[in-house]
């Protein structure tokens, strides 16, 4: 073979692919009964955008960005992330002048060049979130509900959820300089003593039990949280806890991009290693701002499709998923195969899913074919029963065959697949 997926890809195939839709659609389905409604952006964007929105210190911008110039002689992107994707498109269509919050989901590809391993790839798919415009903590405790209903409607059990608050503008800034004036007494190595100076909440996520070690007395964000960010944190946590969610305080969550303030949070499966992250968020109150748009708060989240299908692996979940057919035609003898596929036709316009054996395989070989469809019923047609105006219904679990005149056939089959 000449050609494989590139490296940190790989291609969704049946039967898995099923199990892949039905995981998306039932991530995304909280959020469609709450008021979201669906947004497409291009698979790549300006690189500025990114650069300006996600933050040009982060690992995302700095080391993982698929960028690239046109032929036309633009900087562009392939998008590592969707929340700057859309809240560029809410700023240019002028939503925000609109009915807010406004309340937008997506699913899609994203790109990041990582170094790929188990849950991480450098192609992933993910669900997401996004409420502009309302700077309200109810909306925050939304979003994180939604994620919880999502995971419980697809039978997860072990995910946890993270809470933690990163203050806003107001507060930042002190706790920011209270973090570095810490991180400066530590012994650190000279990558890590750089990114104190540059970005130095992205170390306390360093996951090195040297680095760990020294940062048990680390100021945390919690401690150093103005009054108004005090007050939105708490009510977070009480419109959850009385809507029955369990969380975590996670004062040393923090996240992989730049834009957030106030709420974060981040949802782990403990069944999945290193990358045990299957979804996560918060609220960027400045990211307009950042990317050249007016003062607009906004919350959101993103689910990685991937991982949570290896989560539900991890807890021997299987989604429900169709079967691809309910119906598959055998036809016997060159005659049948008009009258099945005509058949056939009728009975998929009449919403029974339905598949004819092709390339003339003979009875033994379609029969084979009907078996491995999936299909519980098999519909044998041959020159006798088209002269009878008959076609032998073959339950495939039982074995049990009956001939159903034509005329009732999709009657018949619809009821008894309903
Ligand atoms: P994120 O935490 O970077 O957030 O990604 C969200 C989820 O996408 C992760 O928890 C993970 O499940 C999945 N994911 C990320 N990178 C990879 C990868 N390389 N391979 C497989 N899965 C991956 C965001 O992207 C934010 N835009 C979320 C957000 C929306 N915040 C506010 N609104």
């Amino acid at each position: 073979m000449s050609y494989q997926a590139p490296k940190g890809t790989f291609d969704l195939l049946p039967p898995d692919s099923a199990t892949f839709l039905a995981v998306r659609a039932a991530l995304s389905a909280p959020a469609r009964r709450a008021g979201y409604a669906y947004v497409e952006t291009p698979i790549f964007e300006d690189t500025a955008l990114f650069a300006r929105g996600v933050g040009e210190s982060t690992d995302v911008v700095s080391k993982e960005m698929y960028t690239f110039e046109d032929k036309g002689g633009r900087s562009l992107t392939l998008r590592p992330e969707g929340t700057a994707s859309v809240l560029r498109a809410v700023l240019e269509h002028n939503l925000h002048r609109g009915a807010l919050p406004v309340k937008l989901w997506y699913s899609g590809s994203f790109l990041r060049y990582e170094r790929p391993q188990a849950g991480r790839y450098r192609h992933f798919s993910q669900v997401g979130i996004e409420a502009v415009g309302v700077e309200d903590a109810a909306l925050d405790a939304e979003a994180v509900l939604l994620a919880v209903d999502a995971y419980a409607a697809l039978g997860l059990r072990d995910v946890r959820l993270l809470l933690n608050s990163l203050g806003d503008r107001t507060c930042r800034p002190a706790y920011r300089e209270a973090l570095q004036a810490f991180l400066r007494g530590l012994d650190l190595d000279a990558e890590t003593r750089s990114r104190v100076e540059i970005n130095p909440l992205r170390v306390l996520d360093d996951k090195r039990p040297e680095v760990l070690r020294q940062l048990e007395e680390a100021p945390l964000a919690a401690d150093h949280l103005c009054d108004d960010c005090k007050a939105h944190h708490e009510q977070v946590r009480a419109l959850l806890t009385a809507a029955g969610v369990t969380f975590e305080d996670a004062p040393r969550l923090v996240r992989g991009l730049d834009y957030y303030t106030r709420t974060t949070f981040e949802f782990v499966h403990d069944g999945l290693g290193a990358q045990a992250a299957v979804g996560g968020g918060g609220r960027y109150d400045g990211l307009s701002e950042s990317i050249g748009g007016p003062a607009l708060p906004g919350v959101g989240w993103a689910l990685g499709v991937d991982r949570t299908v290896l989560a539900l692996r991890a807890e021997g979940v299987e989604p429900a998923v169709d079967d691809p057919v309910q119906v598959f035609a055998v036809p016997i003898g060159p005659e049948a195969v008009g009258p099945l596929f005509g058949i056939v036709t009728e009975l998929r316009r009449a919403g029974i899913r339905a598949d004819l054996a092709y390339g003339g395989r003979g009875l033994k070989g379609s029969m084979k074919a009907a078996d491995r469809s999936g299909a519980t019923r098999a519909l044998v047609v041959g020159e006798r029963d088209l002269a009878d105006g008959v076609a032998q219904v073959k339950d495939l679990t039982s074995g049990e065959q009956v001939a159903v005149p034509l005329t009732e056939l999709v009657a018949r089959l619809q009821e008894e697949l309903r």
